[in-house]
């Protein structure tokens, strides 16, 4: 069965190029990313792990740690990592999961025999500190991802998680927030100093929080 938001996370341990892991002690107190990608050395996910690793610095600020599976053994990794530094001139710097068994992709239900019966889809797991799933992507094998969508999305669900405010339909960093509909609005001026607008009894806005 499918993965549903709130699900937790299924743990498992397995080989990465930076060792061997338990998914859960590895993602240790802070936020996470577990995301497939179809197979070794296909030009789409080359392309998005070397963006991931360029993206580091984005990840670690917002205390998230990034981690890749694919259906390929660690030699197969090890030689694409080459090419991925090469290429996109960068150099992986988060560990890529060894799931030539195909446990890790079975346990997250990223293989759609429909779409492709032995490759993953490209699938996105936002894992919350509480190990819970926050949100859920799948992408064709042929779309590589918009990984600023990814970043933009982990702000969201921070905002959420640390200040109480949801965002609105294509919101960015720094636009106003949704303050949450389980806040009375007698309670938003205390909640929320720099003040806050009513349009609707149901719909109150207020600048970002942590701006
Ligand atoms: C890939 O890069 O993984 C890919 C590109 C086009 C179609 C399928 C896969």
């Amino acid at each position: 069965m499918s993965l549903r938001l709130g699900d937790e996370a299924p743990n498992f341990t397995a080989q990465t190029t930076e060792g061997e892991i338990n998914f859960h002690d590895w993602l240790g107190d802070g936020w996470g990313v577990l995301y497939s990608h179809p197979a070794d050395y296909t030009p789409v996910c080359t392309t998005e792990l070397g963006m991931t690793a360029k993206l580091k610095d984005d990840f670690d600020k917002r205390n998230v740690k990034v981690i890749a599976v694919s259906v390929d053994d660690l030699d197969s990794h090890k030689g694409w990592i080459n090419d991925i530094n090469e290429t996109q001139n960068t150099h992986v710097n988060f560990p890529i999961i060894a799931d030539s068994d195909r446990k890790v992709a079975s346990l997250y239900d990223m293989i759609h025999p429909n779409a492709d019966d032995k490759a993953t889809v490209r699938s996105v797991f936002v894992i919350g500190p509480d190990k819970k799933i926050k949100l859920t992507l799948t992408y064709p094998a042929s779309t590589g991802r918009n990984f600023s969508e990814i970043l933009r999305v982990i702000d969201s669900l921070q905002l959420t998680a640390y200040h109480q405010v949801a965002t609105p339909a294509n919101w960015v960093d720094g636009d106003d927030c949704v303050v949450v509909p389980s806040i009375a609005t007698a309670d938003i001026p205390a909640k929320f100093p720099k003040g806050f607008k009513e349009i609707k009894p149901y719909l109150r806005m207020t600048p970002q929080p942590n701006k």
